[in-house]
């Protein structure tokens, strides 16, 4: 058979499957650009399971582009809370204000334009074109590259092959059908064609995959060498005053930007921590506290490194310190993230709310 019918072949094998098999997911029942574009960003680095009830309440807070230019930040922030990689809200955030203010208030539809936006890059905005402007654009993601270096083989530096899997990519698009073939590509990946023991039995394209007939499809892609990350150890202080207890807000760009937390501090040795919170409290809040009982140690992981999170209360004495002070049953109103959460969560269990 020659690479053109096999390439039909394969269209037609995938388009079949996907209408029978294709997950029933809740941005696949619309194709409102804004709404594609919301999901897509979220499923950035985020399981689709996890995305799920965060896209169904988003765009039930924010219906449309021009609901969430007129939000502030804190509120889209509170929306995403617990989602990770926070600027990816933000960017939304902005963008949606930009879009709102200057073309036309609708989501570009040209490939140039789409990658501009900040936190839209070729992935992404291959997605949105395929999917909501029906466009023949590519799209490549860790399932979509599983997938296809399996079907071809290609084994190569997972580095190096995507100058190649992008235009192969693109060649498989069906004319007409970008957006189920794209989307077949992706729940193939994620349902079949996984990392260890895919099911190739089930598999529309086994007669075509080059990777099953050798009989060792998990030898592609060639595994990339996976970085250490970093283990980070910080200390935080839950200060009391009458009832309440002190927040500092992150600054607006950056890891967590814009997030609000209980004050904490690296350290770069794991002893006397007591002393230590109450040194840097003195030293940068100029605050005097007694640093009283544990509250716990907390783990988080995020993309660059490890964190561990020593937690202890503190009973202010004196000295004004920057940042709010705020009841407990206020604190479910301010955006943080997962681990400062938790810290709330832990804390309203000692005290019985
Ligand atoms: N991953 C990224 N985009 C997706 C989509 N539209 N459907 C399912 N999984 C995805």
């Amino acid at each position: 058979m020659g690479c053109i019918g096999r390439k039909t072949k394969i269209q037609t094998k995938l388009l079949q499957w996907f209408k029978k098999n294709k997950r029933d997911l809740p941005w696949r029942k619309t194709r409102n650009p804004y709404a594609i574009w919301v999901s897509e960003i979220m499923l950035q680095q985020t399981q689709v399971n996890t995305v799920i009830p965060y896209y169904n309440h988003f765009l039930k807070t924010f219906p449309t582009i021009q609901d969430l230019a007129k939000a502030n930040l804190s509120k889209v922030l509170k929306v995403w809370e617990g989602l990770g990689y926070y600027s990816r809200a933000r960017n939304l955030h902005q963008t949606s204000k930009t879009i709102s203010n200057h073309s036309n208030g609708k989501i570009p539809d040209k490939l140039k334009d789409l990658l501009s936006l900040p936190g839209v890059g070729r992935y992404t905005a291959g997605a949105i074109l395929s999917i909501a402007f029906n466009q023949e654009v590519p799209i490549l993601d860790g399932n979509v590259k599983r997938v296809l270096s399996r079907l071809f083989a290609v084994s190569g530096d997972p580095k190096k092959t995507e100058e190649f899997l992008w235009p192969l990519s693109e060649s498989l698009i069906p004319k007409g059908s970008p957006g189920a073939f794209n989307q077949a590509l992706m729940d193939l990946g994620s349902m079949i064609c996984t990392p260890k023991n895919p099911n190739c039995l089930s598999c529309p394209l086994k007669n075509h995959c080059q990777g099953y007939l050798s009989g060792k499809p998990e030898g592609y892609p060639r595994r990339s060498v996976k970085k250490k990350v970093p283990h980070i150890e910080a200390i935080a202080a839950v200060i009391q005053k009458d009832g309440k207890f002190l927040l500092r807000q992150r600054p607006p760009k950056g890891l967590l930007g814009g997030l609000w937390e209980f004050p904490n501090w690296k350290i770069e040795e794991k002893r006397r921590l007591r002393l230590r919170l109450r040194s840097h409290i003195k030293k940068e809040m100029g605050m005097d506290v007694e640093v009283k009982e544990s509250i716990g140690t907390f783990h988080q992981t995020y993309s660059h490194f490890k964190l561990t999170l020593h937690v202890f209360h503190c009973q202010h004495l004196n000295g004004k310190g920057k940042g709010k002070w705020i009841s407990i049953k206020d604190l479910p109103l301010f955006p943080m993230s997962r681990v400062h959460r938790h810290i709330t969560e832990q804390l309203g269990e000692e005290i019985g709310i």
